[in-house]
């Protein structure tokens, strides 16, 4: 089954801002672009975790998984199956695209694509930070996590646990939040999802954790610096202890830039309720008011006869 993020893909128009915020604040690495273009950042040894792709407006083009095994990408394309999700498998050129051995593909009942993946490529010491940070907490707990944002979060639980994802715990903040945290590795959530209104999902946010807390004060710093809108100040999250910040980026989704996340023990760990996001901070920026809660996207109506292939 699932058992982290391995990357994500952009598609957006302001896909040539990305390279200096994220060299010069986030201490990533640009390397070679892909051949349509698309900015590549690098966070560890991996090929790459981040790609942004030239397109017409803001897109969450797709959601890359990682399992462990080869074998666990069929037991991924069964368990969709049982959820009448038909999954592809990717072919050897898309599989290259995305720097992975195997690639199993399908669109979840929200319009998100998913890509779920075997052995992506990674070469030794090839990361050099684009600025003197310690690195980022990568590895087994893949690049970070996503929040994704849906009308159902009961039905966003019942398909997501079905593949590999475990309730860490939830928050609920009457009239303001409802929202659900799952690890699939030691990162306390490698998914969240939160509830949004009808007719709509989208991607909220992404998260990269540093090694150090001097990372993030260094780089709100220079996010400020650099005009980088701050859309939550600094804070201490209530439920994975993450010590972070939220900015806004070129293509209308969030980044939470944060250090020291707790890690699940899965023989121990009982999920919890919580009715606040954070112990303290995470204060709404003036940068981010008006600011879109990121890349939404229209639901399909579930009234409607499917399109027609053509
Ligand atoms: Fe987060």
């Amino acid at each position: 089954m699932i058992t982290s993020l391995a990357y994500l893909g952009i598609n957006s128009p302001k896909k040539d801002e990305w390279p200096e915020m994220a060299t010069r604040f986030w201490g990533a690495m640009v390397t070679d672009p892909g051949p349509d273009g698309s900015v590549r950042l690098k966070f560890d040894d991996a090929l790459w975790r981040l790609q942004i792709h030239p397109g017409e407006q803001d897109e969450t083009a797709y959601i890359g998984w990682g399992v462990d095994y080869e074998e666990d990408l069929d037991r991924v394309e069964k368990a969709l199956a049982d959820s009448g999700v038909t999954s592809e498998r990717g072919d050897e050129a898309l599989a290259e695209a995305r720097g992975v051995n195997r690639i199993l593909v399908f669109t979840d009942p929200w319009g998100f694509r998913h890509e779920v993946t075997w052995g992506q490529s990674h070469v030794r010491s090839s990361f050099v930070p684009g600025r003197a940070i310690s690195g980022f907490v990568t590895g087994q707990q893949g690049l970070g996590h996503v929040l994704l944002l849906m009308p159902d979060i009961e039905a966003g639980h019942e398909f997501f646990t079905k593949l590999g994802f475990r309730l860490s715990d939830k928050i609920i903040v009457p009239g303001r939040l409802n929202a659900r945290f799952y690890h699939c590795n030691a990162r306390h959530h490698t998914l969240a999802l939160g509830q949004c209104p009808p007719g709509v999902a989208g991607l909220n946010h992404l998260m990269i954790q540093t090694s150090s807390i001097d990372d993030v004060g260094t780089g709100y710093e220079i996010a400020q610096e650099m005009g980088v809108p701050i859309t939550l100040t600094i804070g201490r999250h209530s439920n994975d202890q993450q010590f972070s910040f939220y900015h806004s980026t070129p293509s209308s989704f969030h980044v939470e830039y944060g250090y020291g996340g707790l890690e699940v023990d899965e023989e121990t760990w009982v999920p919890r309720v919580y009715d606040r996001t954070a112990v303290w901070g995470h204060q709404p920026h003036p940068d981010g008011k008006g600011r879109p809660p990121g890349i939404m996207h229209p639901l399909a109506d579930p009234n409607l006869p499917p399109a027609e292939e053509a």
